[in-house]
């Protein structure tokens, strides 16, 4: 249609231009047509009465001559009509006839004229504008025996032939434009009726009844092409959104199970002991968690973690064994209980001292001792061994998870050679060189080969991946596929990026956001219309928050007429506390917000609210929902589920995102305003234009966002890796009864 439509215009414009220049044709045409007619006509008017004319010249009769000329006025066209002698006198002369076409003036120009036209001249014509329209002069010779002749002047009205030169003129322009109309219509039809026949081609194609000769090379792509949607469509258990029941649907009847065991550090629910010895259940601030515990409560099954609560050992039985979530089981978590120089070196040390820098360009120098990297090991053994134990068959579908857990893989499929091991890297994978820098790098790629498959947010991190794969183990790497080989074993390496519940339970039970904003801002001390930002993360040197501040401080020096009216409220979870790095970050955060505060404040009011404390899911949507702005300015980050977070949060399809051009998140939620956190200048700019952004604006960026989440769900995301899974389990299942078979034949007697 639309090329139609581009068809169309430029036929209008031709055909407006044929139009233009038919109508000065037609209008030079019709006019030379009137102005022979009438010379015609005062031609035919004195050769009849010519006789009678001259005859009462000689008599030199007057009044006979006048009625004459008098009866030749009788013609409608024909005005007014003289006499006029050879002197150029006038002998006779209608009534009306003009002063301004006198004998001595029209006379001498006619005798003139008629002269250039050679002796046989029939007549001289000339317009004249009389009283504002156009008349014609004509001078006819008569009594030209001897000397000079007499005239016969007849003064035409030619206002008719203007009018209608005018309205044939303006028919002619109608008649083109109703052309190029009724023109544009059949060529918009014909487009139309052409794709409809197309369309039923293909209908007629997909029905089965074979299409017409010339389509076939067309539909022999288009066959290719649905034949090829449908593969990957069934390959993913047919279309439509991804939920909870079709994930669980998935799961039984492409991998015959519903139960999968995740390997996570970080539990879903802690149980906590507070100072008044009463026990308070706590939702992490990870975004793992976020991520993973929706798909639990899909999927059922066990979720393996550090226990890591004051109160955990209480919650859990015997064997660490509870069923969770509180009031909703659904699943098991089972806790494992680690010694405190255990968590120092498996979790602060080698993880978050070592691997936590080294995934992360955030320019913390990582950090490797041997004695962490023994209790890394032996903790991996002890995860993996945890598994063995809650595995009901020898095939179970384990989902491995993060940078905590590089050497399980290994070391459960040493234990459950048939098990289905899905690993997922949470944080960015380095470049090949940089990861060379962990001295174990090559214990830790032949862990993570243990897997079937190896999931990262990002194509960037698969290659990087295989990079290292490549320069530091011997193995093939089928790039075709995108998989390594080793030692007969397939492990694909693949991009999920994770996303969050859709709909989102956290969002679905938060007040309404008026409410949200009124009791955000009555918190905060702050007034009805103050502008107001969010961050919320972890304490951690990878977000950014040292820039994100300092981005405040540079909008409230560029734009002054924000102080005073914005402030921004920083929700951050403390985190690994127990490492120095994090210790002097925590620092540094809270000298800037003294030193931004201590600029800008006037009064009561205070630019920056810092609030280090764990929050709870509730009050974290409380204020997304109420925030005119939130930013996310993490430094490098593989995902970042607070910017899908935040978009979740605000069903009411307003307020702004702005987020670091360095989380995967950005290469999704593109119509986020995407900022590289280190450019203040840019950062600010982003917050301003944040702020200023209109609610149309605001709407249309956000329904757009929501839209993508509501698609790519978490559901999906786990849904795409189990469907893989499926399909490597199956090919797996038909090259071992291959090789099956050719071990029988080769075995068998001749
Ligand atoms: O990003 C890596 C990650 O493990 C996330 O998956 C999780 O959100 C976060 O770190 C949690 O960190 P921790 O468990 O150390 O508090």
């Amino acid at each position: 249609m639309r090329q139609a439509i581009r068809f169309a215009v430029p036929l209008v414009a031709v055909l407006g231009l044929l139009a233009w220049g038919a109508s000065i044709l037609v209008s030079t045409t019709s006019r030379r047509w009137f102005d022979e007619d009438v010379d015609l006509r005062a031609r035919l008017a004195v050769r009849g009465t010519r006789e009678g004319l001259t005859g009462h010249w000689r008599q030199g009769d007057r009044d006979a001559l006048r009625r004459i000329l008098e009866s030749i006025t009788r013609d409608e066209r024909i005005m007014a009509a003289a006499v006029c002698g050879p002197a150029l006198a006038t002998v006779a002369a209608t009534p009306e006839y003009p002063e301004r076409l006198g004998c001595e003036d029209i006379g001498a120009e006619a005798r003139a004229g008629l002269g250039e036209g050679g002796a046989g001249a029939a007549s001289w014509h000339h317009d004249v504008l009389l009283r504002g329209g156009r008349v014609r002069v004509n001078a006819l010779p008569i009594l030209a025996e001897a000397g000079p002749p007499g005239l016969v002047i007849l003064v035409h009205d030619m206002s008719f032939a203007d009018r209608r030169e005018a309205t044939t003129t303006w028919f002619m322009v109608l008649a083109f434009a109703l052309m190029a109309v009724l023109a544009a219509l059949m060529t918009v039809l014909a487009a139309r009726v052409s794709w409809l026949s197309w369309t039923e081609e293909l209908r007629r194609f997909l029905r089965g009844t074979p299409p017409r000769r010339e389509f076939h090379p067309v539909l022999g792509d288009v066959r290719d092409l649905i034949a090829r949607l449908a593969a990957e469509s069934r390959a993913a258990g047919g279309p439509g959104a991804w939920t909870p029941e079709r994930l669980r649907r998935t799961l039984r009847e492409r991998l015959h199970g519903e139960r999968v065991i995740v390997v996570a550090n970080r539990e879903p629910y802690i149980h906590d002991r507070d100072r008044d010895g009463g026990v308070r259940v706590l939702h992490p601030a990870s975004g793992l968690v976020t991520a993973i515990e929706p798909v639990m409560r899909a999927c059922s099954g066990v979720w393996i973690a550090h226990g890591s609560g004051s109160a955990d050992r209480d919650a859990a039985d015997g064997r660490g064994r509870l069923r969770v979530p509180p009031g909703e089981e659904s699943y098991v978590l089972r806790r494992v209980w680690l010694s405190p120089e255990e968590e120092r070196g498996y979790y602060y040390g080698f993880a978050n001292e070592g691997l936590w820098p080294l995934c992360h360009i955030a320019h913390a120098r990582p950090i490797f001792r041997n004695e962490d990297w023994v209790h890394y090991r032996d903790v991996n053994g002890r995860f993996a061994a945890a598994v063995a134990e809650e595995a009901e068959g020898p095939d179970p579908i384990i989902l491995m998870q993060d940078y905590h857990f590089s050497l399980a893989p290994r070391l459960v499929r040493d234990r459950l050679p048939r098990a289905t091991i899905l690993t997922f890297w949470h944080t960015p994978w380095p470049n090949a060189e940089q990861f060379g820098i962990c001295p174990w790098h090559k214990e830790i790629l032949q862990g993570m080969l243990g897997s079937s498959i190896v999931g990262f947010h990002t194509q960037q991190h698969c290659n990087n991946f295989l990079a290292a794969v490549d320069q530091y183990l011997e193995a093939r790497i089928d790039r075709e596929h995108r998989a390594v080989i080793q030692h007969g074993r397939t492990t694909l390496v693949r991009a999920y990026p994770i996303s969050i519940e859709w709909p989102n339970s956290w969002a679905l039970k938060a007040p309404p956001v008026a409410e949200c904003r009124a009791s955000v801002l009555a918190e905060l001390g702050l007034p009805p219309d103050a502008l107001l930002g969010v961050g919320v993360d972890r304490l951690d040197y990878t977000k950014g928050i040292e820039e994100r501040l300092l981005s405040i401080e540079r909008l409230l020096e560029r734009f002054p007429q924000l102080v005073g009216r914005f402030t921004f409220a920083e929700l951050a979870a403390p985190s690994r506390t127990a490492i120095p790095r994090y210790q002097e970050l925590d620092r540094n955060v809270v000298r800037l917000e003294e030193r931004i505060n201590a600029r800008f404040s006037r009064g009561t009011y205070r630019p920056v609210i810092l609030r280090r404390e764990h929050h709870e899911p509730p009050a974290v949507f409380r204020y997304y929902r109420a925030a005119d702005v939130c930013y996310v300015s993490s430094l490098h980050d593989g995902m970042n589920l607070v910017a899908k977070e935040f978009v979740a949060a605000r069903d009411d399809e307003r307020g702004a995102l702005v987020l670091s051009c360095f989380t995967g998140a950005a290469r999704e939620l593109t119509e986020a305003l995407i900022v590289n956190p280190y450019d203040l200048e840019q950062a600010s700019s982003a917050l301003a234009s944040a702020l200023a952004m209109s609610a149309e604006e605001q709407r249309a960026r956000m329904s757009s966002m929501r839209l993508l989440l509501s698609e790519f769900n978490v559901y999906r995301w786990a849904g795409q890796i189990l469907v893989d899974a499926a399909r490597l389990r199956q090919h797996e299942r038909l090259s071992g009864r291959l090789a099956e078979h050719v071990r029988q034949v080769d075995g068998a007697p001749a």
